[in-house]
């Protein structure tokens, strides 16, 4: 999903942002993930080329993470290192030695089970078809509202930007987020 000149390539350039510094050959590494922490061993649990996305769908079983372009194109993978959306398409499991990381499955509630209410606004507003994008723009929803919880529709459009949406949800997304800053606004949100 190369994109050249215009919007595509201001986008690509964004999400070719949202990585971590820090690599280096590692044999042993630490991740905080959704809170719990995972003494990992290099050979073993992950290789040195091993992208995070692989490492948390294939030895953490974390599947919610979704890879869809595989070169940092699509923003599907998004999740929060450190509270910053990163693609972890394009960001190795070594650079994130030390580092906390929140998938989609570290969103809802750990007693009740009940959604995070950026996952009840996308349901309520139907933010999405297959489903398959949806993961990562909802990581990135959250991080826009843990930074500013009352957005203007610009900046809904630019935090989301580059993530794209096959099944053409992208309106809905906008009137989810806009529903969840609204809510902020009058202080109903959690
Ligand atoms: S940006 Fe990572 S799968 Fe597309
Ligand atoms: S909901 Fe289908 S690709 Fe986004």
């Amino acid at each position: 999903m190369e994109r050249k000149g215009g919007n595509g390539e201001r986008n690509s350039k964004r999400l070719r942002n949202r990585t971590v510094s820090g690599a280096g050959k590692k044999s042993n590494i630490s991740l905080t993930v959704n809170g719990k922490i995972y003494e990992l061993t290099a050979g073993k649990d992950f290789k040195q080329s091993s992208t995070l996305a692989e490492t948390l769908r294939e030895t953490l079983g974390l599947t919610g993470t979704k890879i869809a372009c595989d070169h940092g194109g699509c923003g599907a993978c998004t999740v929060l290192i450190d509270e910053k959306p990163i693609l972890s398409c394009i960001t190795l499991t070594v650079e994130c030695d030390g580092k906390s990381i929140i998938t989609i499955e570290g969103l809802e509630d750990p007693v009740t089970g009940n959604l995070h209410p950026v996952q009840q606004a996308f349901v309520d507003n139907t933010a999405f078809q297959c489903g398959f994008c949806t993961p990562g723009i909802i990581m990135s929803t959250k991080a826009l509202l843990d930074e500013n919880p009352s957005p203007t529709e610009d900046d809904i459009k630019e935090a989301l930007a580059g993530h794209y949406c096959r099944c053409i949800s992208h309106y809905e997304v906008i009137d989810a987020v806009k529903e969840l800053a609204a809510k902020a606004k009058d202080g109903r949100n959690e």
